[in-house]
């Protein structure tokens, strides 16, 4: 998909709320997205602050002047390390290189605002697609900070 190489990650701005909601489209989706902590359905609204983390910052992926097509946050979870979070894509666009494209592009903004050392996040074990995205940039499974249900994943803050 070349539209996928012409986008690029800007800040989350009140126009986008409605349509990152419209990705999410039941509770399981929702749980997948972004964890236990954040319950539907939910108001587009209230996005900013139910996805609000201390020091997060939230980015869209988009085409210049377009809707955006994909979302993720970073934030400092532990000194060093910088975890990726609440990442997702459009399902109109899903399966073609866009997930990896915002994912290189979040790592690489996540490594220049705060220098970490590490990039860290957690996934679903059960959510092949997104476990396969994560692999395919050189996330390894750290099982002793996993659960049954997620698995943590790290990589040093260097090219893919
Ligand atoms: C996970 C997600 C972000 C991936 O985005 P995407 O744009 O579909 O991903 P890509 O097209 O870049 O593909 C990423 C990898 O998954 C593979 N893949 C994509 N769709 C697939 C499918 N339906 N079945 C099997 N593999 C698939 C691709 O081949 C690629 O692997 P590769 O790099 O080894 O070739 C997207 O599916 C999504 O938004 N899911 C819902 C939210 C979610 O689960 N977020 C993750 C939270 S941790």
């Amino acid at each position: 998909m070349t539209a996928a190489l012409e986008t690029t990650l800007r800040p989350l701005v009140p126009q986008d709320y409605e349509v990152l909601a419209s990705w999410v489209a039941d509770a399981v989706a929702c749980a997948r997205w972004a964890g236990p902590g954040l319950c539907f359905p939910f108001h587009a609204a209230d996005l900013p602050a139910l996805l609000a983390v201390p020091g997060a910052r939230s980015y869209v992926l988009a085409e210049a002047g377009a809707l955006p097509l994909g979302f993720g946050q970073h934030w400092v979870q532990t000194p060093g390390a910088v975890h990726l979070g609440r990442i997702i894509v459009s399902p109109q666009v899903r399966g073609h290189g866009v997930g990896r494209r915002l994912c290189e592009l979040l790592i690489a903004a996540a490594i220049e605002s705060t220098h970490a050392t590490a990039v860290t996040l957690r996934v679903y074990r059960d959510n092949a697609v997104a476990v396969r995205l994560y692999a395919g940039l050189c996330f390894l499974p750290v099982e002793a900070e996993s659960t049954a249900e997620t698995l943590f994943m790290k990589r040093a803050a260097g090219p893919t």
